[in-house]
């Protein structure tokens, strides 16, 4: 016998049902539960395991659909098979209307009835495992699915720490770079908030010339640490009242580039400090460290040299005790376009000096 292989056969007729159990307890096996009606049918489906249903199939007979709906609410992968003491063709319109695999007729051919009987089985069994499968996977995805989530909650969380943090250490980073440039400054009281000036002009020119916000907020931290390089040049050169010798400017020289070297470790300030850099090339290429001409040079630098000339020229140095006045050092700058100065930088600048 197969496993499992239990019938619930629906008869209510005597005579065929003791036929029929008959030949599937001894002939083919299997364990045999008969009812008479489908409501005890149904009851009995409830509580026991079935591999198949064979019901008496009459057209027209309620009892059907009823024990059909019943045994579908129970297990949807239910096989019936319909039996019939005679063929008609209102039987298999019957039996296709409430999804019947198959009919047994009478006469009956046990060798066939015992072929569907297994074949009902192995479909059952197929429905069954088949239901299994589905069931375990739909757990798995389930499962996948949340896992997904908490990951995705995570990672999310750390990104924003991690923003969080790089932003933090940014800005701790900027403020010592800038409280430095600050104590540079402050090492000559004539050039006491040089870089914070050069700065204030410089975007008033950048803004004047359009540049984008992301642009305008580079050249500004570029602006307030152009000079940090003079932190390695000796106070007497920095401070000396009369003209430099050769060697004195030499040593001056250095600053753009040194200023770079201390800031290209802080990779977040890459284009900051290429500006940096840039602060002393002239427009004719006369400038220093690297004799760079025109557009070689950056815009941004060809701005914070206007303004860092400017603010030189409007502020006593140690070496002129006396600025320039205002109108003087734009005629300064005005004689100076085209070989010191971008020309396109001085028109920006010369539109907004009455705000300067
Ligand atoms: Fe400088
Ligand atoms: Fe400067």
């Amino acid at each position: 016998m197969i496993e499992n292989a239990q019938i619930l056969l629906v008869i209510d007729n005597e005579e065929s049902a003791k036929y029929l159990m008959e030949h599937l307890i001894i002939g083919g096996g299997y364990s045999v539960t008969v009812e008479a009606t489908a409501a005890a049918a149904l009851e009995t489906f409830k509580q026991n395991s079935f591999s198949m249903v064979m019901t008496k199939l009459v057209p027209g007979d309620p009892e059907i659909p009823k024990l059909v709906r019943g045994l579908m609410e129970i297990d949807v992968d239910t096989v019936i098979v319909g039996y019939s003491e005679k063929v008609s063709p209102e039987l298999y319109q019957e039996a296709s209307k409430f999804a019947f695999y198959d009919v047994i007729v009478k006469p009956i051919n046990i060798d066939r009835m015992f072929f569907v009987i297994k074949r009902c089985m192995d479909l059952h069994g197929l429905l069954v495992s088949q239901r299994r499968h589905l069931a375990i996977l739909k757990e798995q995805n389930n499962s996948l699915q949340k896992q997904n989530i908490l990951l995705a909650k995570r990672i999310e969380e750390s990104t924003k720490n991690l923003a969080r943090l790089y932003e933090d250490l940014r800005s701790t980073y900027l403020r010592t770079v800038r409280a430095l440039a600050q104590a540079i400054d402050a090492r000559d009281h004539y050039t006491h908030s040089h870089s914070e000036n050069v700065a204030k002009y410089s975007v008033l020119v950048a803004q004047e010339m359009k540049l984008s916000v992301k642009e305008i907020e580079g050249l500004r931290e570029a602006a307030e640490l152009h000079d940090i390089g003079k932190i390695g040049i000796s106070d007497s050169i920095l401070t000396k009242p009369g003209s430099l010798t050769p060697e004195e400017w030499v040593q001056i020289k250095t600053h753009p580039q040194t200023g770079s070297q201390i800031l290209e470790p802080l990779t977040f300030l890459s284009d900051v400090i290429e500006l940096v850099k840039e602060h002393h090339e002239h427009f004719d290429g006369s400038g220093y460290p690297a004799g760079l001409k025109g557009e070689e040079i950056l815009l941004g630098a060809r701005i914070i040299h206007l303004a860092d000339a400017y603010d030189s020229m409007i502020s006593a140095r140690s070496y002129r005790r006396v600025p320039f006045t205002k109108e003087a050092a734009i005629a300064e700058i005005k004689d100076k376009t085209g070989t010191q100065f971008d020309p396109e930088v001085v028109n920006a600048f010369l539109r907004i000096a009455d705000a300067v």
